[in-house]
């Protein structure tokens, strides 16, 4: 906690109130990602703790997650999967309803790289899905999932689900922040969390 890097990504991250609705304090992370120094830190700092862990699968949440997992995997040597939100993975073929006017061979070509499967959970007001394609990950595969922030842990409690259902192993959720709701939390549905910083 004393490393200076952590003050520095800290100082990076941006504060903008009443977005995207009155009352929010939304944490903004294109002013750290622009910082080139600062978003090494962060990687290196995710790197270094992850580098020995024989993890062989980053899944990054949809859509900031997909700013820091990449060059986390890339750098340990581990696969990356994208976790999105619904209807966006090719194949979820349930979830695009024009294909009620295929033809049945047409749909044998839509469907090949492969089923999808879904994760709910509740937002604030409502409910969001996360999907991953079915065979991303092997049976006993240690995966790492990433994301900008946890604030209830309902996005990576679903992301977890998710990993589960396909036979991964999930060693650690991590994060660049933790909001308040999360503070002093290491657990998240008995699976470590680690963040890098927490707001006051
Ligand atoms: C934000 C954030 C996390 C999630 C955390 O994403 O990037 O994914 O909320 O909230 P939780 O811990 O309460 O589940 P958002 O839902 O705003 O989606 P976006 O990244 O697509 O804008």
């Amino acid at each position: 906690r004393g490393d200076p890097r952590l003050k520095a990504i800290s100082d990076a991250l941006s504060v903008v109130p009443n977005f995207p609705k009155p009352g929010i304090m939304f944490q903004d992370i294109t002013t750290l990602v622009s910082n080139h120094k600062v978003f090494k830190h962060t990687v290196d700092i995710f790197v270094d703790r992850y580098r020995d862990m024989g993890i062989s699968v980053v899944a990054g949440v949809e859509a900031r997650g997909f700013i820091f997992a990449p060059p986390i995997a890339l750098a340990i040597g581990a696969k990356f999967i994208p976790l999105r939100k619904p209807g966006k993975l090719p194949g979820s073929i349930q979830m695009q309803p024009k294909s009620q006017f295929y033809q049945v061979d047409e749909i044998m070509n839509l469907c090949c790289p492969g089923e999808v499967i879904s994760e709910a959970y509740e937002l604030e007001y409502g409910n969001d899905c996360l999907e991953m394609h079915v065979g991303a990950v092997e049976q006993g595969e240690r995966a790492l999932i990433i994301d900008d922030l946890v604030a209830t842990g309902g996005t990576l409690s679903a992301a977890i689900r998710l990993l589960e259902r396909e036979g991964a192993e999930v060693v650690e959720c991590a994060c660049v922040i933790g909001l308040p709701e999360v503070k002093g939390r290491r657990l998240l549905d008995g699976k470590p969390l680690y963040v890098l910083v927490e707001p006051r």
